[in-house]
């Protein structure tokens, strides 16, 4: 029987203290973030499974886990009569509770570093229960732009192993930052004998994280061109944060594996006399220092300033093969290169026959004018302005005294057009005298009294001697006496007494020739000037009129006994009596005065 009792007894207990015991069910996030500085408000909500039962007495207390022991520290205590700020603790003057009805709200202040911690949120409803939960607070510090150093120093591509590249500092964060780098916009990640990345993290004493990230890598020659970035990754409430340094270059050095030479001056074709710009380029970094020399000498290191090499006033004995090389190496190395230079020329033109040439009339001649040159040559002969020939020959035939003359052959160079030279040859065609317009005999005609000018004029060399015989007139003179190179050139003014024959002999040592003038000598002739015809029918006009008028009056008279007066007008008809008072009288006897005044003029 006291088993029962017994049972029962514990089946009530445990029945009451069922009923008694209720539960609460708390409701916190697990984590809260906030950036350092900013107020956190961690919320505690709270609810009492059994709603009959509300408590009668609530407790709410907020810890924090203790740095280092991991022990927990209560910041605030409340219940229906109080409220409860503890003394001295972190927290003492820096957190705020507001409890309603069914949450307790923790504000903290001033978030720092230490704050982030576990906060315990404990509910105690007594018989109705009691709880507790917890928040993790994270505290965010983005940290300062980070800050990219490359490596100024050239890098050699034929070093051993890997060479720093850059590296990357970002300041004061928290949590703790990260770093990537990227080369040319890809990841780079530690790659054995390819990429090794150094990370250095420091604790600030402000709990902050500084880090630190030097890159290590194999430089490649087409590294010349990469570009390396830093990209730092944080994480802030809710989100991971990026930012990127400025990209940086780095110098790689690399050995020299081809040279290139070229002349660089003059543009187009060298002839001799201009000054010659050889450069040479190695594409090595940095660019090599150069050495030339020519073919043929090898171990002979040519005078050059830098990478070019000048050759002044050059020769055609400049023309050849040159090389360059960097100056490390010697004569056998392979990282070389060559050019051949060709020095173009144009000698003086030699003209056959030289100087000057005698001729034979009729004669035929070939003259030749020859330069020498590197290039195609074009030969143009000219006597004075007038081009008479092209090629190096010219071919003078059946001379005549036209002939003679300076000719000057012109050499030029079509592809080089500075080099020009020329040459000439002063022809002179020999023969007896020849006059000009051939062997003539001249018929004049002239009034006695007059002058008439006798010209000649007479080809030939040597130079002819002109001599006149002039049969028929005592007056004459040589007036002009020309002598050219091969010509002679006279002029005779002869007084017409009589008829004369005048005979103009030019000679020479090769033979002579005449040129024939015969004058008629005309005392009846008298010569009217241009338009005289006219003034001649207006006398023989007048006279008609005279002889009219005349016939007139004397019929008159014989009819009706006219005064006297009258037939001696008429009788002023006379040719003598005209001519006494043509002065005084109207314009018809004027004009006869003036022709009579012509001929004098001539
Ligand atoms: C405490 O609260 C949690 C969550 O609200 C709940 O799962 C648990 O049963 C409660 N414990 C007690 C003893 O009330
Ligand atoms: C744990 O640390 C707190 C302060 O950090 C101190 O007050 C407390 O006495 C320590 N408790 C133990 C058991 O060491
Ligand atoms: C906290 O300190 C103040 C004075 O400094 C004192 O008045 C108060 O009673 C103390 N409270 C607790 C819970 O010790
Ligand atoms: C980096 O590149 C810039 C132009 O892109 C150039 O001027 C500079 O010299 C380079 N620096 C190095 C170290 O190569
Ligand atoms: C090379 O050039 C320098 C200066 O231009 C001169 O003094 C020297 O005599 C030259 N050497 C030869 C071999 O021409
Ligand atoms: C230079 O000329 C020679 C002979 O004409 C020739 O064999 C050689 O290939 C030329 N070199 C260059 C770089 O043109
Ligand atoms: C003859 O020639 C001379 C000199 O040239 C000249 O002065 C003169 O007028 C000429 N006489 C005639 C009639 O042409
Ligand atoms: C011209 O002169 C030459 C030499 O003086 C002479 O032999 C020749 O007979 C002359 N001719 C005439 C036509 O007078």
């Amino acid at each position: 029987m006291a088993f029962l009792p017994r049972a029962f007894l514990l089946l009530f207990h445990i029945l009451l203290v069922r009923s008694v015991l209720g539960k609460v069910k708390l409701s916190m996030v697990d984590n809260l973030e906030v950036y350092l500085g900013d107020s956190a408000t961690i919320p505690c909500h709270y609810s009492f499974t059994d709603v009959e039962k509300e408590p009668s007495l609530l407790m709410i207390q907020w810890f924090v886990k203790a740095a280092g022991n991991g022990t927990r520290l209560r910041i605030y205590y409340a219940d229906s009569s109080q409220q409860v700020i503890d003394n001295r603790t972190d927290y003492t003057g820096r957190i705020d509770v507001t409890t309603d009805r069914k949450e307790s709200r923790l504000t903290i202040r001033k978030v720092q570093l230490s704050d982030e911690r576990e906060f315990f949120c404990q509910v105690n409803g007594l018989a109705a229960g009691s709880n507790e939960s917890r928040t993790n607070l994270r505290v965010f510090r983005p940290p300062e732009s980070p800050v990219i150093e490359g490596v100024l120093t050239g890098i050699s591509v034929t070093k051993k192993g890997l060479s720093k590249v850059a590296s990357c500092e970002v300041r004061n964060g928290f949590p703790k930052p990260n770093i990537i780098w990227y080369r040319n916009e890809e990841a780079l990640t530690p790659v054995p004998d390819k990429a090794n990345i150094l990370i250095l993290v420091t604790r600030e004493s402000s709990g902050f994280y500084s880090v630190q990230s030097t890159l290590e890598y194999k430089v490649e020659r087409e590294d010349e061109n990469s570009l390396f970035v830093c990209e730092v990754s944080f994480a802030v409430p809710g989100a991971i944060r990026t930012t990127s340094t400025h990209a940086v270059n780095i110098t790689v050095h690399y050995p020299t594996t081809t040279m290139k030479l070229w002349k660089e001056s003059p543009r187009g074709l060298v002839k001799e006399g201009d000054t010659v710009e050889l450069r040479c380029q190695g594409d090595g970094n940095p660019p090599p220092h150069v050495i030339f020399n020519r073919a043929q000498e090898p171990e002979k290191v040519l005078n050059s300033s830098g990478n070019v090499l000048t050759l002044s006033s050059v020769s055609r004995k400049d023309s050849g093969a040159y090389q360059c090389r960097p100056s490390g190496a010697d004569e056998s190395s392979k990282v070389k290169a060559e050019m051949n230079l060709t020095v173009h020329y144009l000698d003086p033109a030699v003209v056959v026959p030289k100087d000057s040439e005698m001729m034979i009339r009729g004669d035929k001649l070939t003259a030749t004018c020859n330069a020498l040159s590197s290039l195609q040559t074009i030969t143009v002969w000219y006597k004075g302005q007038n081009k008479v020939g092209q090629g190096h020959s010219l071919e003078l035939t059946d001379a005549s005294y036209q002939t003679s003359g300076e000719y000057k052959c012109e050499v030029t160079v079509p592809s080089l057009p500075t080099l020009r030279t020329s040459g000439s040859v002063h022809i002179i065609v020999q023969g007896s005298p020849q006059m000009e317009g051939g062997v003539q005999e001249v018929q004049l005609e002239e009034a006695v009294g007059r002058t008439v000018n006798l010209s000649c004029k007479a080809l030939g060399h040597p130079p002819p001697s002109i001599s006149w015989s002039i049969a028929g007139s005592q007056s004459w003179k040589e007036i002009v006496n020309r002598a050219h190179e091969d010509s002679v050139y006279s002029l005779v003014s002869i007084e017409v007494t009589s008829d004369i024959s005048a005979t103009c002999n030019a000679s020479n040592d090769m033979g002579a020739e005449a040129k024939f003038f015969h004058i008629k000598a005309n005392p009846t002739i008298i010569k009217f000037p241009e338009g005289s015809g006219i003034i001649i029918v207006v006398i023989i006009l007048c006279l008609l009129l005279l002889a009219f008028l005349g016939s007139v009056l004397y019929f008159l008279h014989k009819k009706r006994q006219l005064p006297c007066k009258l037939t001696k007008e008429k009788s002023a008809t006379d040719d003598n009596e005209k001519k006494a008072n043509a002065k005084n009288e109207g314009t018809p006897l004027n004009i006869t005065n003036s022709e009579k005044k012509g001929p004098n003029e001539q």
